[in-house]
Parts: structure tokens; sequence; C-alpha cells
């Protein structure tokens, strides 16, 4: 019988030594160059020893003048390698997996970093200030992109990490255009669905041929946007089903955006066609089970669900359903030794006070502000004791991108671009 704890044989031949999965968390805590930090070190480390079988890295950025946060890791060149080198290894030193999430932030960009925002098509993100305006991405641009996510892959497996996440989901470059709502191209990167799912494909192809057999190369993907018109469910289905035959180690099913925030709580996630219908408590804790349980029939490689799970019997009840890996955010961050201590049959079901401040997208920052002191509470090696109000932690979480925001103008003032990358 299949367990949480049973280790699990991926595609290309590598085993996961258990099904608990650390998933990716923006922890903010580059260095001033943007390069992994001591900090992200002992977080990563603290993970590895904590016991889960797969750590994904919060995302990191495959080009510098576009990141998600500012304090958002790069990786671009060679320039910094030793310092992934010992990241790669510090962050696996409990025999787990340690990959890194690529991503590109397409229109998902602070206008206060100074940079231009590019986006399938010109449409702001609704209702969010904070954020640049963009600008239609050319297709040479496009190219550009395909092989960042390419050298950035490439770099990963030289530096010693066991694979990549390409992340397609949340409403980042790739999952806008996977959108019919902010993708309206008329050339072949928009339109019909197979336009649309493009430039993930030949991201994935291009990254699967780059690297080593042995490498493993995963995808996040919304199980949908939750907006009305936009990426739903038939079109994950359908966007998986083409996946089966592209070599994917892993595919890890989320859902929602910055427009559309479910993941930070499971209220709108319900209101999904198919997850409304989830009647179960367990159901209704791993946000997105029912359409993953339906997905691990198709799909031929393995699929991870991540959302709400923090309990032992939501956990077996996701792995009993067919789902191989539980991905985890929320209780890895309040706990990171939580799969140890369910080793020992405990169930300390770690999960956050309930936050609700009326509005989606402001209870969501204040979510993420709040465990956002709990990444640095483990990555400074805090007494675990440190509690902290919501409001304090959205106050701190504020002025910290603020200043953040002003290191990375500054770092930028000195950064010349050399066109695009390319690794051998
Ligand atoms: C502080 C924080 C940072 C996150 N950063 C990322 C990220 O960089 N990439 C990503 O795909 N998801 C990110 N997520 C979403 C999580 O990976 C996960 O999908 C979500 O939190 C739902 O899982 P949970 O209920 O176990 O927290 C982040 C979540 C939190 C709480």
């Amino acid at each position: 019988m299949t367990t949480i704890f049973t280790p699990l044989t991926l595609p290309n031949g590598a085993v996961i030594p258990n099904r608990i999965a650390k998933a990716a968390t923006q922890e903010n805590l580059a260095d001033n160059d943007q390069n992994p930090s001591k900090e992200l070190f002992q977080l990563y480390k603290a993970w590895s020893e904590g016991g889960s079988g797969l750590s994904i890295s919060g995302h990191i950025m495959v080009d510098r003048r576009a990141v998600g946060g500012a304090g958002d890791v790069v990786l671009e060149d060679d320039s910094n390698l030793d310092t992934f080198k010992e990241w790669a290894k510090v962050g696996s030193v409990g025999g787990n997996h340690f990959w890194l999430q690529i991503n590109h932030p397409g229109k998902q960009l602070f206008y206060n970093l100074g940079q231009p925002a590019l986006a399938p098509s010109a449409i702001p993100l609704a209702n969010a200030s904070m954020f640049a305006v963009p600008q239609e991405i050319t297709e040479s641009q496009i190219l550009e992109v395909i092989e960042r996510f390419k050298t950035t892959s490439q770099l990963a497996e030289r530096a010693g990490f066991h694979g990549v996440q390409i992340h397609a989901a949340h409403g980042y470059l790739l999952s806008q255009f996977l959108s019919p709502l902010s993708n309206k191209r008329e050339d072949k990167w928009g339109g019909s669905r197979e336009n649309r799912a493009r430039l993930l494909f030949e991201v994935i192809k291009t990254v699967r041929s780059a690297v080593s057999p042995g490498f493993c190369v995963g995808v996040k993907i919304n199980s949908a946007d939750f907006q009305r018109g936009g990426f739903d469910n038939d079109d994950a289905q359908w966007v998986i089903e083409q996946m089966n035959s592209m070599s994917v180690d892993l595919v890890e099913l989320s859902g929602g955006n910055l427009e559309s925030p479910v993941i930070m709580g499971p209220d709108a996630a319900l209101s999904s066609d198919k997850e409304s219908k989830a009647a179960s408590t367990i159901a209704r804790e791993a946000y997105f089970l029912t359409f993953a349980e339906e997905i691990s029939k198709i799909a031929t490689m393995p699929i991870m669900l991540t959302g709400g799970i923090t309990r032992r019997a939501v956990m077996d009840k996701v792995v009993e359903s067919g789902v191989a890996m539980i991905g985890m955010a929320t209780a890895l961050i309040l706990k990171p030794d939580l799969p140890n201590e369910l080793k020992k049959d405990l169930d300390p079901n770690p999960r956050m006070p309930s936050i609700n401040w009326g509005q989606k997208s402001l209870t969501a920052l204040v979510k993420i502000s709040y465990l956002n002191h709990y990444l640095r509470v483990v990555a400074e090696n805090q007494e675990k004791s440190s509690s902290v109000w919501p409001s304090w932690a959205l106050a701190k979480q504020l002025w910290g991108l603020n200043s953040r925001a002003k290191v990375y103008r500054k770092h930028m003032e000195g950064y010349t671009y050399k066109g695009p990358v390319t690794t051998q």
C-alpha cells in the first residue's frame, strides 16, 4: 500500500524518498546582488533536515530585469555559481531532492522596481495599482524568454540541484499566456488553446532537451484561474494531456493568481465548478483534490497537489486517491520538521490563525506577510516561540518591500544588458 512515506520513482528514474514536498515559497531573502543568502541556506537546511522528500525553492528569476519581488534570487549566468552550489548542497543534507522553481513574472512586476513589464497583451492587472502597466512582448523577446528558461535550467544542473520546476501557475508570464483573459494575441502565441499553450510547451521541450535525462523537469500549473472566462479545469486537463508526451517528471496543481488569490484560502477555491461539489471536510481542506484525482487517472506523469493541506488524515486521503505527492507551504513554514513528526505518529496540524480583512487580495497579502514573518524566524534561527500580530507582520512586509525595492533599483543602475544569455 502506498503511504506518505513510500518513495516515488519519477518517469526519468529519479527517486524522491517520500511523498511530502515543500512547495515553492517566495522568501524575498536574496542578497543585494540577487544571489542566495546565508538566511536561505539556513532555511533550506531546516527543511531538508525536517524530513520532506522534495524541497522546491521560492521562484528563481530567469532574467535580472524581470523579478517577481525585489528580494528574489536570479540565476541567469554562472558568475556566482559557487554560491548556488553551496545552496544546493546544504538544501539536500537530509537526503531529499532540491529543485529550483524557475519563473518570469510577466506583468506581475511591481512598478517601483523601475523596469518595464512584458505581457502577452498590453492589459494591466485589474485593481492592482502597485504593478507596472505592461507592454506587449515581441516575438524576439518571447524567443529570448525560452532561451533564458533553458540557460537557468542548465545552470541549476551544473550547480547540483536535482531538478527544476517551470512555474506556469499563479498569473506569472507562462500562466498569462495560457489565459484567454490576459492573452489576446492574434499571432501564433495567442488565440486558440494550442497557441496560448505554445510558449509553455516550447519552454518545456527546450529545457528537457538541454539538461541530462536524470535531471528532473517539473511544471506547476493552475487547475483553474478562478476567473470568469479565464483558464479553467478543461483547459488544464487538455494542457496536462499534451504534456504526457513531453517527458515531464512531475506536475504540481495549484490555482488562482494575483487577481483571484485562491491559494491563500479555501472559500474562493470552492467556487470552482468541480470543487464546489466536493462535500467532505477532507476535500475542502485539500483545495483542488477532486480535480487532482481526475487528472491523476489521465496523466502519465505523477501529480502533486498543493493547497490547504496540514493534517495527517488529509495527506493520507490525497495519497490514497492516487495523487502521487503532497505539496505544502503554510504547514512547512510553520513547522519545517513536520514530516519527522508525522513519522513519529504525531499530527501537529500546523495552521494559520483565521485572518479575514474583508477584501480578498488584502486578506491574502496579510496571510503572506504573516507567513513571511515565520520564514524569517527559521531563516534567522530565532526562537521558535517568536509570535507576531498579523497587522504588525503586514506593516513589516510593506516596509521591507519598499526598502528592498530601493536596493534593487540601485543594483540595476550598474547593470548592462549583454543580450540573450546562453550556456554550453
Ligand atoms: C510566503 C509564500 C510564498 C509563496 N511563494 C510561491 C512561489 O514563489 N512560487 C509558487 O509557485 N508558489 C508560491 N506560494 C504558494 C505555495 O507554493 C502554495 O501553492 C500555496 O501556499 C498553497 O499551499 P498551502 O496551503 O500549503 O500554503 C507561496 C506561498 C506562501 C505562503
